[in-house]
């Protein structure tokens, strides 16, 4: 097996503990995380091999996140139940995050249950998807293990059944010291109502220490987040060909590259992970600068005159 070592710039953080989910408003932690991967390509389907053979290294993102979509239209094009469209989702959940692993992406990060999903959907649909969860850690955390990922969330987790949580703590404690791809699953999880939660810590942050709002900077918010010790997503991706970003990680996709594929959830597999990222790399990232071919400069600006319009 090739093991080539990728180094990663991130702190070392602390294995989050029980109570953590149990906590009441938020799950902000104190600590920055490291993630990092080691590169299994080896392990790649000779399918996947030859599409991480055309991407550039040095240039990979190092923070993938993902709008899952598309499971209930999968079963309805089988005339199924929609349950086996989640069912199938979550098949894609773990083989994604395996390829993930193998390339050595640092963060991947995955839509799996919103707020609104929470509010909106019958309730035994979201009993079976909480169910679903709970029996996808149970089967899948040694397959973590095995491939090195680290299990986290982000979102108003304390609102799930407490047997969940349990789960999830579990999970998240079993992997905890695994140093490769941090998966998060975003659950109960509402962009909004995460800089509600932000805006609240800083808030209370600045009453305590009696600083002047005036003085809050981007990075003061950013702290109160529930991904502060994550760096902001390079590729947005989302599946069933749907142009919105539903409330996930508004804040955070500031400037991140979207991409949008027809391919319903359930089809969703590594090699797609990895077109997406050939795609983002075919992409040039100007961060409100200027790009190449955008026009020259003019060198004496104050000289231009600016006719009515
Ligand atoms: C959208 O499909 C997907 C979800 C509601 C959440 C994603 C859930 C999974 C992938 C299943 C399990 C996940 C884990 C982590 C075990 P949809 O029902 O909105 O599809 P539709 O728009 O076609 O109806």
């Amino acid at each position: 097996m090739v093991l080539l070592a990728f180094s990663c710039s991130f702190r070392i953080g602390l294995c989050p503990t029980r109570t953590r989910l149990q906590g009441r408003k938020s799950n902000v932690e104190a600590s920055t995380l490291h993630s990092s991967g080691t590169l299994r390509i080896d392990e790649l389907t000779a399918e996947e091999r030859s599409v991480y053979a055309t991407l550039k290294r040095e240039s990979l993102p190092e923070h993938v996140a993902i709008i899952m979509d598309g499971n209930g239209r999968w079963a309805g094009h089988r005339s199924l139940k929609r349950f086996l469209g989640h069912q199938q989702g979550a098949k894609s959940v773990q083989l994604v995050t395996e390829t993930a692993s193998r390339i050595g992406l640092p963060w991947l990060t995955l839509y799996a249950f919103s707020l609104e999903n929470n509010l909106r959907r019958p309730r035994a649909e979201v009993n079976f998807l909480m169910r679903l969860l709970k029996t996808y850690l149970e089967t899948n955390v040694q397959r973590m293990m095995d491939n090195n990922v680290r299990i986290r969330y982000i979102g108003r987790t304390h609102e799930l059944p407490p047997e969940v949580q349990d789960k999830m703590a579990w999970a998240a404690e079993t992997t905890c010291r695994n140093s490769g791809t941090t998966l998060t699953l975003a659950l109960n999880y509402g962009g909004r109502t995460e800089l509600v939660d932000a805006f609240r810590g800083l808030a209370a942050e600045l009453n305590k220490k009696h600083t002047s709002p005036d003085r809050i900077t981007e990075e003061d918010i950013h702290r109160h987040l529930y991904t502060a010790n994550m760096p902001d997503p390079d590729l947005l991706i989302r599946t069933s060909g749907e142009m919105r970003l539903s409330n996930y990680l508004l804040w955070q996709v500031a400037y991140t590259e979207i991409f949008v594929t027809e391919r319903l959830w359930p089809d969703f597999r590594g090699i797609h992970l990895l077109e997406a990222i050939a795609n983002f790399q075919r992409r040039e990232r100007r961060f409100g600068g200027i790009g190449e071919g955008c026009g020259e400069v003019e060198e004496n600006p104050e000289q231009i005159h600016i006719a009515a319009s």
